[in-house]
This record gives C-alpha cells, structure tokens and sequence, in this order.
C-alpha cells in the first residue's frame, strides 16, 4: 500500500496532491488541443475541469489494486503547478503499476517531466513494492517515448492500429520497466 508523506521534493520540483486553488493552472493545461492531441480526450471546458480536478483531489493514496495516486508537480523557484503526474497500481497479484504524465508546454524541455517520472517510478518500486511499472503512448508521441527511454524504461512493443481513437485508428507503444533494472540505475 502506498500512503506517501507530501510533499515530496525533488532538486527543482515540489510533488503534491492536487488542491482546489489548482483550478485555474489544471485547466490551463487540460483546455489545450496541443496537450490532448495524443491522449483520449479532448480539451476541456472549464465545467469539466473543475470536476476532473475534484477527482484528482482524492486521489492521494493507493490500497487495492485501481487504485491511482495523481500528483501536481510545482516548480520550487516560483510555486506555479506545471503539469501531472499519475502512478496506476494495475495488479496486486503481479505486482504491475503504470505512470503517466502530462505538462504544460511552456514548461516542456527543462527535464522536468523526466525528473517528476522518475519520483513516481521510485514511489512505484520502492514504497509500494512493485516488479514492474509500464508506460505507453500514441507511437506518433514523439515527446512522450523519447521520456520513456530517457527514463531508461525498455521498449516492448509496438502495437499496430490497436485503438480507434479520434476518428482514426492509432498505433501504441509500450514501455516498462523492472525493479532490478530501476536498482540498477540507481546506483
Ligand atoms: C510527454 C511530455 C510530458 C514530455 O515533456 P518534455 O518537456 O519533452 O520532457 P522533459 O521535461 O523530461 O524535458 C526533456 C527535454 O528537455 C531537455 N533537458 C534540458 N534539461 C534537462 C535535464 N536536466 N534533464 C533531462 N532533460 C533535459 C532534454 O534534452 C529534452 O529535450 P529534447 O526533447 O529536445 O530532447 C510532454 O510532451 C507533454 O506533456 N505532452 C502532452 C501530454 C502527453 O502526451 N503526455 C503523454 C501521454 S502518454
């Protein structure tokens, strides 16, 4: 089980729950067709948001598998939330988990995605104890595997026209990686 103590630092980024006062940054993000274009969803109105956000609020701890803990990521410098990041417990029995992660694009190219990851993939292995955490993306979501691998997650698959999403069908990619490839990076 995963019950962290927030907020979690790491050297340029503050990871914490999400809060009411987030509303108009969240949104400020989920209302952009260029952050949606890969993902399942469209941009969304404001009503959305708000409600989306009201889910995210609660999601802070996991206890059974379905269970997710959704965080904002905050820059140290300035406070200002610039993106999400999301760790799924997929199986209790495997000992599966998925991350995913979404940023605002004025923030895009500093690393800090890869460094927010990289605290949900050690939340993942070392605090819930997982063998295993996965990621996937739209194989034409350059920016999102190229994250993967700078994460140093594995390349498994490539999986041709799997879903039919928005209007079209789409290819995935799947990366993960395992517990001891993560202490091996560590170090
Ligand atoms: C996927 C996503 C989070 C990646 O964001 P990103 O800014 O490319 O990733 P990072 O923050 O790790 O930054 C990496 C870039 O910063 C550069 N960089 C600068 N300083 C760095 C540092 N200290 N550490 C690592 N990279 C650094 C890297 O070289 C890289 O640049 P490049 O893309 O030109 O090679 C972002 O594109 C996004 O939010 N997309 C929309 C939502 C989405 O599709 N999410 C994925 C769903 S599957």
């Amino acid at each position: 089980m995963l019950h962290p103590t927030y907020p979690i630092l790491s050297d340029r980024l503050v990871l914490r729950p999400f809060r009411e006062e987030d509303l108009d940054a969240f949104h400020a993000i989920q209302r952009r067709e260029d952050v949606v274009r890969y993902l399942y969803w469209e941009p969304r109105s404001l009503a959305e948001s708000e409600e989306m956000l009201g889910r995210r609020i609660l999601q802070v701890a996991i206890d059974k598998a379905g269970d997710s803990v959704h965080l904002a990521a905050e820059l140290r410098s300035t406070g200002e939330m610039i993106g999400h990041f999301n760790l799924l417990f997929v199986s209790e029995e495997h000992r599966q988990g998925e991350i995913g992660f979404v940023m605002h694009p004025d923030h895009h190219g500093h690393g800090y995605a890869t460094e927010a990851a990289r605290v949900m993939l050690r939340l993942g292995f070392e605090d819930l104890g997982l063998h295993r955490i996965a990621a996937r993306c739209d194989a034409r979501n350059d920016a999102s595997w190229r994250l993967m691998e700078r994460l140093g997650m594995r390349r498994e698959a490539h999986l041709i026209e799997n879903e039919f999403v928005k209007g079209e069908w789409t290819d995935e990619l799947d990366y993960a990686m395992l517990d001891r490839e993560w202490r091996a990076l560590a170090g």
